[in-house]
Order: structure tokens, then C-alpha cells, then sequence
């Protein structure tokens, strides 16, 4: 067997890139992976189909309700539910290549198969055992249901689930309303689905600023989603076509139950560690079956290293990435380093939902001095030809320093327009750096510099 100087466990955007940068840096290097496919749940379940799908049925959306005002007239199209499929698995297949493809040029070698470890300096794939004197465990998440909810992939589903069914429901329940419930509910709400949205919290997405919540839950709704806020799900009790959902209104205790042909469960995801015999190895894990790691992504057990959903932090792929490329740097002998003060969150439902840094509610409790600068897309003239005037920018900074300490969007293309001040933050701008800079008109990004004006002298279109 050959002997390496890296394997990495898991080919999801922590593992394939961890791979890759140990490679580039001159390290032999093994990835293990499990599926038919490279890429994780990102690629083949997750991030990427889903991005797919929004992206078809905003174009559908915006056909049926914005291509008559623009002039352009004609029968709206209609779903091909097949094809629309078909698209979706061939993005998937583009960009799981494309993962292969690097592989081939970096020199990695693919490990096919689910892999475990014996010892430290040994990975167990199948009935090979492997020399490594480093391993990185990416190993990823998986949903997490709630007791008294089974989960049969058909009628009662997670995103996995959700992103084939045979057809197009009449009605979905998603449970929670996180991340994945509203970007999937948007997707089909938007191919005529009643949604209805329960969840256990007086608000949805929880940790987001307060004001974009509401902002953000009031355009949800006006698109024609339903939301119940405060009930806890306590079952779903679903046959081979159709399921019931039973919930507790937490105001009153009173119990109340709603019927749907699908019933999505987006209520969190938890490390997937399992088969990987980190028991045996003595591998310290927290009370929420995540990895524990030093500050340079190492277990307690000397050569073994852990990153991504399976460790600590957000189940965010862009902030495994980081952690990949900062683990082999470490492992090569250089300082890898992931500021986890700046790493974004984006929602990809139409508006765009972003965020990077504090919340407003965080600075309050926090005591902190600061000041708030904010901007309605309403005044951006971008935005108001594309008929995405809703939302808004609002910049969070120091009230004695001006350093920008959060930023929250809500509005076309939040999560690109986040960027821009996430590299601000990354060099300890001031919002008046972001104001003084020049930016392009006529372009939705003009919007981020209002609002950085409005946290100095004043916005100019407001
Ligand atoms: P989430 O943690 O975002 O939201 C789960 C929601 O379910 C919460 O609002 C919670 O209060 C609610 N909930 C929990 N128990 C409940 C009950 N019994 N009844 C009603 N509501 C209940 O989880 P989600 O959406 O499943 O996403 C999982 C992970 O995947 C997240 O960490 C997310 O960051 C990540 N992800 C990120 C994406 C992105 O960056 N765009 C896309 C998809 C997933």
C-alpha cells in the first residue's frame, strides 16, 4: 500500500479542498469517499442542486409576473418537472466531475469507499488499510429529525428527499424555518405548491437581525408562503401518499394538526461521524457529537485533524473550505489561520438574504456603542428597473471608531454584494472607507455604499 502523507476523509467542499491544498503544497495525498461521486452533500444533495432548482423557478417566477411589464409578451412557459430534473442532475454532474478532474491534475489519489481508522497513521477503506502520517476527518453532516417524525424519503422528506420527487405537490408542510425550509419552500411555492411553515420559534431564521427577519418572513409571505410561528411539531403520521402533521401552539398548549402530500423536515443537521471508529481511537467529542479540535483543527490524538460540518462552528460549506485550506497549511508546516469573525451566511430564496459579523441584537446585549447605517433598495435605480426594490443594506459600525462591526442585506444578489464588506472587515475598514469608495453606477452595490453613507453624513437617494 502506499504510504501518504495526508489522507483526508470526505470529498465535501472541507475534504476535497483540504485535498487539494495539501497537494498543491507538495504532500502525497489520499481522499476516502464513500459515494459514487465526489463533492459531499454539497454537490450532490445540497448547496448545488438546490441553487439549481432556485434558479429555474425564479426564472419562471419572473416570466409569469415581471415579463409582460418589461414588454415581453407570450404564453408564460410551463413546467417540464422531468427536464427540470434532468437540468438540476446535470449540474450536479458538471461540478463533481469537475472535482475528479482536479484530483487528476493535483495527483490525488481517490480512495473509493467508506473509510475508518484503526490507529493513528492508518485508514481502513474496504479491506485496505492505508499509511498516513496525517488524517483529516471531513466527514460532514447529516439531517436530524425530531423524535416521533420518521423519515422515508417519499412523503416525509429531507432536502435530499425534496430535491426529487416525482412530482410537484399540491400542498408541503417544511418543518422549521431555517435555511433549508425557506430556500426549498420558495422552490416550490414557485411551481404552484401551497407551503405552510411551522415553526417552533417566534421568528424565522433564528440568529438574524431582527429586522430583517420581519422584512424578510413579510416578502415570503406576500409570495405566498404561510407561516405558523411558535408550535413545536410533535408528530407526522404519513401513509404511502399523504401525511399529517401534528404541532402544539406554544401560546396556549392547544394542539392542532394540518395534512400535506410532503412533509420537508429542515429542523438542523448534526455531524456524521459514524463507522469512522473514532470511539475505539479515544477521539474526544462534545455533547453534540462534533469533533473536538485545538485551534489548529488537531484532536486530542496526535496526526488526526478534523474540519467542517463534523467540528464546531457553522454547517456552512464556504467556512469548511477555509478550515481545509488552514488545516494543510498547518500540516505542511505553515500558519493556516480562518477568521471566524468574518465568514457570511447567505440565504439563496429570491430576495437574497446576507449577513456577516453582529447582528444589532448581539451589539444591544453586548453593550457595545454603535451605529446603525442603513438603506432601502427603493432609492438604488438598478434595482428598481429589475423589479428588485424590495430589501435593504444596513451596516453595523463603532459609534466612536466607525470599524465595521456587522452587515445585513436583504435585496437582489445580498450574496454577492456581502463580499465587499467582508474584505472591508478583514482589513478593519471603517464605514467611511466603504463610503468613500467609488462605486459603479448604476449597480445594486451602489445600495452598500448608502448605507455606509448613512452611518457618516447621510445617504445621497433617500
Ligand atoms: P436551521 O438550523 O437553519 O433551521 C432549523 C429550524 O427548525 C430552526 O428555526 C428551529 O427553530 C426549527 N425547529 C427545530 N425543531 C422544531 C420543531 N419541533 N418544530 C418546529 N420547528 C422546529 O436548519 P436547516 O434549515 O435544516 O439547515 C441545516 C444546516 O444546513 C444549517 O446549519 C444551515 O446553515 C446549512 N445550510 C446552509 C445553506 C446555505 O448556506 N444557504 C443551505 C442549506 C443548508
Amino acid at each position: 500500500m502506499a504510504q501518504y502523507d495526508v489522507i483526508v476523509i470526505g470529498s465535501g467542499p472541507g475534504g476535497y479542498v483540504a485535498a487539494i491544498r495539501c497537494a498543491q503544497l507538495g504532500l502525497k495525498t489520499a481522499c476516502v469517499e464513500g459515494r459514487e461521486t465526489l463533492g459531499g452533500t454539497c454537490l450532490n444533495v445540497g448547496c448545488i442542486p438546490s441553487k439549481a432548482m432556485l434558479h429555474a423557478t425564479h426564472q419562471l417566477h419572473e416570466a409569469e409576473h415581471n415579463f409582460a411589464k418589461m414588454g415581453l409578451k407570450g404564453k408564460s412557459p410551463s413546467v417540464d418537472w422531468k427536464q427540470m430534473l434532468t437540468y438540476k442532475d446535470e449540474t450536479i454532474e458538471a461540478n463533481t466531475k469537475g472535482i475528479e478532474f482536479l484530483f487528476k491534475k493535483n495527483k490525488i489519489d481517490w480512495l473509493k469507499g467508506w473509510g475508518s481508522v484503526p490507529q493513528a497513521g492508518k485508514v481502513k477503506v474496504g479491506d485496505d488499510t492505508h499509511d498516513a502520517k496525517n488524517i483529516i476527518i471531513a466527514s460532514g453532516s447529516e439531517a436530524s429529525s425530531l423524535p416521533g417524525v420518521e423519515i422515508d424519503e417519499k412523503v416525509v422528506v429531507t432536502s435530499t428527499g425534496a430535491l426529487e420527487l416525482p412530482k410537484i405537490p399540491k400542498k408541503m408542510i417544511v418543518i422549521g424555518a431555517g435555511v433549508i425550509g425557506l430556500e426549498l419552500g420558495s422552490v416550490y411555492s414557485r411551481l404552484g405548491t401551497e407551503v405552510e411553515v411551522i415553526e417552533f420559534l417566534d421568528t424565522i431564521t433564528p440568529g438574524m437581525d431582527g429586522e430583517v427577519q420581519k422584512t424578510f418572513q413579510k416578502i415570503l409571505q406576500k409570495q405566498g408562503l404561510s407561516f405558523t410561528l411558535g408550535a413545536a411539531v410533535q408528530k407526522v403520521d404519513a401513509s404511502k401518499t399523504k401525511a399529517k402533521v401534528t404541532y402544539k401552539l406554544r401560546k396556549d398548549d392547544s394542539e392542532q394538526t394540518l395534512d400535506a402530500d410532503v412533509v420537508l423536515v429542515s429542523t438542523g443537521r448534526r455531524p456524521f461521524t459514524d463507522g469512522l471508529g473514532l470511539d475505539a481511537l479515544g477521539i474526544e467529542m462534545s455533547q453534540r457529537g462534533q469533533i473536538k479540535t485545538d485551534a489548529h483543527w488537531q484532536t486530542n490524538v496526535k496526526g488526526v485533524y478534523a474540519i467542517g460540518d463534523c467540528i464546531d462552528g457553522p454547517m456552512l460549506a464556504h467556512k469548511a473550505e477555509d478550515e481545509g485550506m488552514a488545516c494543510a497549511e498547518v500540516i505542511a508546516g505553515k500558519a493556516g489561520h480562518v477568521n471566524y469573525g468574518v465568514i457570511p451566511g447567505v440565504i439563496y430564496t429570491h430576495p437574497e438574504v446576507a449577513n456577516v459579523g453582529h447582528t444589532e441584537e448581539e451589539l444591544k446585549e453586548a453593550g457595545r456603542n454603535y451605529k446603525a447605517g442603513k438603506f432601502s433598495f427603493m432609492g438604488n435605480g438598478r434595482a428598481k428597473a429589475n423589479f428588485a426594490a424590495d430589501g435593504f443594506v444596513k451596516i453595523l459600525a463603532d459609534k466612536d471608531t466607525d470599524r465595521i462591526l456587522g452587515a445585513h442585506i436583504i435585496g437582489p444578489m445580498a450574496g454577492d454584494l456581502i463580499h465587499e464588506i467582508c474584505v472591508a472587515m478583514e482589513f478593519g475598514a471603517s464605514a467611511e472607507d466603504l463610503a468613500l469608495t467609488c462605486h459603479a453606477h448604476p449597480t445594486y452595490s451602489e445600495a452598500v455604499r448608502e448605507a455606509a453613507l448613512a452611518c457618516g453624513d447621510g445617504p445621497i437617494h433617500m
